[in-house]
């Protein structure tokens, strides 16, 4: 009898840990697989999906791939293994983990991309970001606005810095900047002086500092000996703050300093914008699309409706898609949107 008793015990405890994936908690289990700890924003995204899944009852495994493609491959195919029962991936190469991707559908495990879409498979089953075209649109309007482009006589010089070619999310940065600006570019009113233009020249392997820095200071050097540089199209603050560093190392017109664009709202940049060394970022409240991504993960596991609210298409398949707003962000609006929301304390901007 006591051995029935002990067998049926042991019985529901294995269908229960079947079921819930993670063997002792009983909670199911979210792989969070993110790019890199060297940009504040992915530590951030990192924390806030970690206390969301937990405060919403699961068990999470989050790990940064230092920027290194084959890294995440493998941590991802680890999280497929020890049991996540779901996976929530912002990649470093777009393409590069199809053979995890392949697992995961195979063991049925559902695949959030977060934040940059994963191209050229059709496992990838959401897709959770914020409008990455109009985030390129708010900067290159900002440009055209600030220097008045459709009044004022010009030519103003202009250059261009993107972002890393492996992430899907820029090209969608670059050329919703550029769809705004390539008319005054195409009428002479902005000069490229470089003739850096396309995506291709502009771009910044690991969106790192250094490499923008690089870059920027060889065009500085090269082209802007004594040229006034009116503007500097960044797709987001790491890269701003490599050409704000070129600007204050070898541009001579510091009176003249250019309208400098960036994305995040980084601590770093915030800074820079207060010191009048950068002039705008855009705000992605990552809080956002950690909570959204909680949403969408809640909805999937219980199977039910998934909110979104578009479709990308990533080569193999249209992913659904939930598209969080970007805000613009300057001096004039960052204590509304950055402090009295809570997401930076004062202080931490000094
Ligand atoms: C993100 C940006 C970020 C950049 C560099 C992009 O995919 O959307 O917010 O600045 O990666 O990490």
């Amino acid at each position: 009898m006591l051995k029935k008793i002990l067998g049926t015990i042991l019985c529901a405890a294995l269908v229960v840990t079947a079921f819930t994936g993670c063997a002792g908690s009983g909670k199911k289990k979210v792989g969070i697989s993110m790019p890199t700890k060297d940009l504040q924003r992915w530590n951030q995204d990192g924390d806030y999906m970690k206390q969301k899944f937990e405060a919403a009852g699961y068990e999470v495994d989050l790990q940064y791939a230092g920027n290194k493609a084959d890294t995440q491959l493998s941590q991802v195919e680890n999280m497929i293994n020890s049991g996540c029962k779901v996976l929530v991936i912002a990649a470093i190469e777009s393409s590069s983990l199809g053979t995890a991707l392949d697992k995961a559908a195979a063991k049925k495990i559902p695949v959030i991309a977060y934040d940059r879409l994963l191209m050229d498979n059709a496992n990838v089953s959401y897709y959770a970001t914020f409008d990455n075209y109009k985030v390129g649109t708010i900067q290159g309007n900002f440009v055209k606005e600030k220097l008045d482009l459709d009044n004022a006589a010009g030519p103003f010089n202009i250059e261009f810095t993107a972002g890393d070619p492996g992430d899907n999310n820029a090209g969608f940065f670059f050329n919703g900047a550029m769809d705004v600006l390539k008319p005054y570019i195409d009428s002479g009113k902005l000069v490229v002086v470089s003739g850096e233009k396309t995506f291709e020249k502009v771009a910044t392997a690991e969106w790192s500092t250094a490499n923008a820095q690089s870059r920027a200071e060889n065009i500085i050097n090269a082209n802007y000996a004594d040229k006034q540089i009116d503007a500097w199209l960044c797709s987001n603050d790491s890269t701003a703050q490599g050409v704000v560093n070129a600007l204050d190392s070898r541009y001579n017109m510091k009176d003249k300093w250019p309208v400098v664009t960036g994305q995040d709202c980084d601590i770093v940049s915030v800074k820079n914008m207060l010191a009048g060394k950068q002039t705008m970022s855009v705000f992605k409240d990552t809080r956002t699309l950690a909570e959204r991504t909680v949403t969408m993960v809640n909805s999937i596991l219980k199977n039910e409706k998934v909110e979104t609210n578009n479709t990308y298409n990533n080569n193999k398949k249209e992913v659904p898609s939930y598209l969080c707003e970007p805000v613009f962000a300057d001096i004039n609006n960052y204590k509304q949107i950055l402090i009295d929301s809570g997401y930076y304390k004062e202080d931490q901007l000094k």
